[in-house]
C-alpha cells in the first residue's frame, strides 16, 4: 500500500487537477488513514471502519478525476458505478460492483506480477518464435511455420550445427526488427464456447458460477491464426507470462489488495436520494437502492469468480451535484455511512486557464502532440488561452454550466480547421494568437442559438 504522506498526495494530485483544495485534503486524509490503519494490531485494525465521502459539486469540476487520480497514485483497484443504473429496469444487482472491483484488482496485480517475470517471458518468447520459424531446429509443434512459401530450405533437416547458426542468425533479424512484417502461423485459445448462461434477477451468483463451471468444462478452444510476427511475439510474450504467473496468488493477491486498498466511486449518489420531485413510486425504488446499497457499504462478504470477498475495508467515495437533493434526503443509515462531506467549487476563467496549462495532461499539451505526428507544430500565445477562458466562463454563465468540460468543446472548435487541414500543412509551426481564437469563435459568439448546439 501507499505510503504517502498526505501533503505528498495533494501536491501529487495538484499535477492534474486545478484548485479543489478541500477535496483532495479529504481524499488525502482517507488515504492515510488506510495506511495508518495498516500500522495497528490485527485486533485494533478489523475495528477501524473507512470513512466514506461524499463530494459535493455541480458538473466537470473534478470530482471522479480527483478520485481517480488518486486511486491511480496510490495503485488501489478503483472502480465508478453510477447509482442510478441500479434503479434502473431489469434489476441489476448492487454487489456486482464487488465483482467488477475484484476484476480490476486480478488485472492490476496481473499486470504487476507480468511485469516482474517480464524478461524471463520475453526470452522464452523470443525462443517460442525462432521454433515458429524454424520448426526443424527445434521438433517441436507441428503444424507450425512460415506461410512464405519463397522460404523453403529451413523445412529441410540440416546438421545440428547449421541449425543453430540459422537459429541464431534469424535471431539476429528478428532482433534488428527485420522479421518483423513477415507473416506466421499461431496457436491462439479463444476463451469458451459461446455459451453464455443467462442469470436471472437476484440470482446472478448462480449464473456466475454456472459460467464458471462451464469454462472450467470446456477450456478455450486451440485456433491457429495467422499474424505478422510482431504480434506474434505480443502474443506469445502473454503465453509465457501465463505459463509463468501463479493464478491462485495473482486471485490472492489482489483479494487483499481489493479488500484493504479497494475504492469503490458511487456516482450520481443525490438521485437516488429521495425527496426530489414530489412523491410517487419511483422515490420506492430509489429507497430500494439505497437499503440495497447499505449492507455492501457496510460490510459484507460478495462472493465472486475469485472467491469470497469483504467490502468492511474497501473506501466509498460518492459524488452527486445535489443541485435538488441534499445528502441528508439519503435514509439516515446510509448517511452515516458517509461522514465526511466536501463541496467542490464551480470553476471560473482563472481556474480555466490553469487547467488549460497546467496540468502534465493539458488540453494544450494533447492538441500540440497530436498535430505533431503530422509535423505540424502549434503554439498557443497566452491572450489566445485567456480568451479561451474567458468564452468557457462566459458560455458556461449564460447557456448551462457543464465545467471544465466546456473547455473540450471549444478547443475543439477552435482547433476543428487546423485538424482538418493538418496533413497538407506538413512542416508549417502556427502561433494561435487571440485574433486566431476569436475568428474561429465568431460565428457561435454572435449566435447565441447556435452556441447551445455546438458548444
Ligand atoms: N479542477 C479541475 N482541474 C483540471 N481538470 C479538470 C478539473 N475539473 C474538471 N476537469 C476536467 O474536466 C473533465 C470532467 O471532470 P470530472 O469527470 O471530474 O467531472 P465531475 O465533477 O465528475 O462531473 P460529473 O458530475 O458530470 O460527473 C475531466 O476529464 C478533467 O479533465
Ligand atoms: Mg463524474
Amino acid at each position: 500500500m501507499s505510503n504517502l504522506t498526505p501533503r505528498e498526495i495533494v501536491s501529487e494530485l495538484d499535477k492534474f487537477i486545478i484548485g479543489q483544495s478541500d477535496a483532495k485534503r479529504m481524499v488525502a486524509i482517507a488515504m492515510r488513514n488506510r495506511w495508518r490503519r495498516q500500522q495497528l494490531p490485527p485486533e485494533l485494525r478489523d475495528e477501524i471502519a473507512p470513512k466514506n465521502i461524499i463530494m459535493m459539486g455541480p458538473t466537470g469540476v473534478g470530482k471522479t478525476e480527483i478520485a481517480r487520480r488518486l486511486a491511480k497514485l496510490a495503485g488501489c483497484p478503483f472502480f465508478k458505478v453510477e447509482a442510478t443504473k441500479f434503479t434502473e429496469v431489469g434489476y441489476v444487482d448492487v454487489e456486482s460492483m464487488v465483482r467488477d472491483l475484484m476484476e480490476i484488482g486480478i488485472n492490476l496485480v496481473r499486470k504487476e506480477e507480468m511485469e516482474k517475470v517480464k524478461v524471463k517471458a520475453e526470452k522464452h518468447a523470443e525462443d517460442a518464435l525462432l521454433d515458429i520459424l524454424l520448426p526443424s531446429s527445434k521438433p517441436k509443434q507441428p503444424g507450425m511455420g512460415f506461410f512464405n512459401a519463397d522460404e523453403p530450405a529451413e523445412q529441410e533437416v540440416k546438421p545440428a550445427a547449421d541449425q543453430s547458426s540459422t537459429r541464431e542468425k534469424f535471431r539476429k533479424m528478428w532482433r534488428e526488427g527485420k522479421l518483423d512484417e513477415r507473416e506466421v502461423e499461431i496457436e491462439v485459445t479463444v476463451q469458451g464456447g459461446g455459451v453464455e448462461i443467462m442469470s436471472m434477477p437476484g440470482m446472478e451468483d448462480m449464473g456466475m458460477q454456472v459460467n464458471d463451471m462451464v469454462s472450467k468444462m470446456f477450456p478455450g478452444k486451440k485456433k491457429t491464426r495467422k499474424v505478422k510476427i510482431r504480434e506474434a511475439y505480443d502474443i506469445l510474450i502473454q503465453q509465457e507470462s501465463d505459463k509463468l504467473i501463479d493464478m491462485d496468488n495473482v486471485a490472492e493477491l489482489a483479494r487483499e489488495r481489493v479488500e484493504q486498498g479497494g475504492i469503490l466511486f458511487l456516482d450520481e449518489i443525490d438521485k437516488i436520494a429521495g425527496n426530489q420531485e414530489g412523491g410517487g413510486s419511483a422515490n420506492v425504488s430509489r429507497e430500494g437502492v439505497q437499503r440495497d446499497l447499505l449492507p455492501v457499504v457496510e460490510g459484507c462478504v460478495v462472493n465472486t469468480k475469485y472467491g469470497m470477498v469483504k467490502t468492511d475495508h474497501i473506501l466509498f467515495i460518492s459524488a452527486g451535484a445535489f443541485s435538488y437533493a441534499k445528502p441528508s434526503d439519503l435514509i439516515p443509515e446510509l448517511q452515516g455511512r458517509f461522514p465526511l462531506r466536501v463541496e467542490l467549487t464551480s470553476l471560473d476563467k482563472d481556474d480555466f486557464y490553469r487547467i488549460l496549462t497546467e496540468p502534465q495532461n493539458a488540453l494544450t499539451v494533447q492538441y500540440k502532440a497530436l498535430l505533431e505526428t503530422e509535423k505540424l507544430t502549434i503554439d498557443f500565445s497566452r491572450e489566445a488561452l485567456e480568451e479561451v477562458a474567458f468564452n468557457a466562463q462566459k458560455f458556461n454563465d449564460e447557456t448551462e454550466n457543464i465545467g471544465a468540460r466546456r473547455l473540450y468543446t471549444i478547443m475543439e472548435k477552435i482547433l476543428s480547421d487546423l485538424s482538418f487541414e493538418a496533413p497538407d500543412r506538413s512542416g508549417d509551426s502556427i502561433v494561435i494568437d487571440k485574433v486566431y481564437v476569436q475568428e474561429q469563435l465568431q460565428d457561435v459568439i454572435e449566435d447565441r442559438d447556435l452556441s447551445r448546439y455546438i458548444l
